[in-house]
């Protein structure tokens, strides 16, 4: 029995304790609450803070003489959801004072989902392009460490720790259940570079479940909209973008998205909502503007209520949200001329509709 102010220190403390005073720590960061709780907590335990160097994200690189043991990753796959890099960015830099860079590797994920449409491909396309693009700013960071020790000065010692954000069900998970559900965690899986640079796993979160990270969340001051999120699939758009993907389609569900979640947040339904999102079809139907017709694709809308995303119930939403929606979508996105609701429950559908 503990508390969670306990837990922190304890947890800092270990941290410390493993870490010693020299040798750095790498960690990708999603978006998402686990990995940025284990990013703030980590940062507590061994960051020293960043000087902000920009406002914005893209091509910000850390130079030499500005040396921090902990480095956190994010990379932008280019089917995150609308401004999500720059908002993450902001957030971990400016609010919470980690070190994070920002990798833009969109054109190399969108080129290598170029033309496919069958979804474990892009869940393996999204996974190993991830670790290819991780592995290759953790080698950037440990060509850095190794300059740095050659001139002796001010040396924070070599990348030692891979950081995970790991909970207590992906750890019963990993243990007990090698299934289907092993694919949904393919893009965490970076054993490779464990090997190669020999690195050593920290998983501060390991005891924990998922209400615990956010209480856990809450205490290390991480804003309140980011520690209630939704989940949001490492794959992210692509397995919502059921034809091909292509940098117009991504901008497209980008725009929808974006309205439906504002608007389900305008009327505070957001915390009701276990997951709601929108899914961009790959058919287009006929409508009418002025006196032309159109044809054009169609939104999905989908919301769920869900206890551990095993079963799901669709959410019945106020008549009069799901219009004020459908008619934003349609009047504001161009190329959308139709929205649906999507009413199936999880069994038989998914939640997800790849
Ligand atoms: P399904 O569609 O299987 O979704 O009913 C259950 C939960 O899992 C999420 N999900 C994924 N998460 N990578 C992820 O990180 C994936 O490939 C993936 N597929 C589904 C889904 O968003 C829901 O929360």
């Amino acid at each position: 029995n503990w508390t969670m102010e306990e837990f922190i220190g304890k947890e800092i403390t270990r941290i410390r304790e493993i870490c010693g005073p020299k040798g750095r720590v790498i960690g990708a960061v999603s978006g998402g609450v686990d990995s940025t709780v284990a990013a703030k907590l980590m940062h507590e335990a061994i960051g020293d803070r960043k000087v902000v160097l920009g406002t914005k994200c893209r091509l910000i690189l850390t130079p030499i003489s500005q040396t921090y043991r902990f480095h956190a990753i994010m990379v932008d796959n280019g089917v995150l959801r609308m401004n999500e890099a720059q908002q993450v960015f902001d957030m971990l830099n400016k609010d919470l004072g980690v070190n994070l860079t920002v990798v833009d590797a969109s054109d190399l994920f969108l080129s290598r989902l170029d033309g496919v449409e069958d979804p474990e491909k892009k869940r393996k396309i999204i996974g190993n392009t991830f670790i290819n693009v991780f592995e290759e700013e953790a080698a950037k960071i440990e060509a850095e460490a190794e300059e740095e020790e050659k001139k002796g000065a001010e040396a924070k010692g070599r990348v030692e720790w891979l950081l995970q954000g790991t909970l207590y069900p992906d750890v019963i998970e990993s243990i007990s259940f090698k299934g289907p559900s092993a694919t949904i965690k393919t893009h965490h899986n970076v054993g490779g570079l464990l090997k190669d640079m020999k690195l050593k796993l920290i998983e501060p979160l390991r005891e924990l479940f998922k209400d615990e990270v956010r209480a856990l969340g809450r205490l290390l001051s991480i804003p309140a909209p980011l520690v209630q999120r939704h989940p949001f699939p490492g794959p992210g758009l692509a397995i919502r973008i059921l034809g091909p993907v292509t940098r117009d389609q991504v901008k497209i569900l980008q725009q929808a998205d974006s309205i439906y979640i504002e608007e389900i947040r305008k009327a505070g339904l957001y915390d009701q909502i276990s997951q709601a999102f929108a899914v961009l079809l790959p058919v287009k139907a006929v409508g009418v503007m002025g006196d032309a017709r159109t044809y054009e694709q169609v939104i999905a809308l989908r919301a769920v209520q869900s206890e551990d995303f095993m079963t799901a119930d669709w959410y019945a939403f106020p008549p009069a949200v799901l219009k004020r929606i459908s008619s934003r979508i349609t009047n504001e996105v161009s190329g959308i001329n139709r929205v649906t609701y999507d009413i199936s429950s999880k069994p038989p559908a998914t939640v997800e509709w790849l």
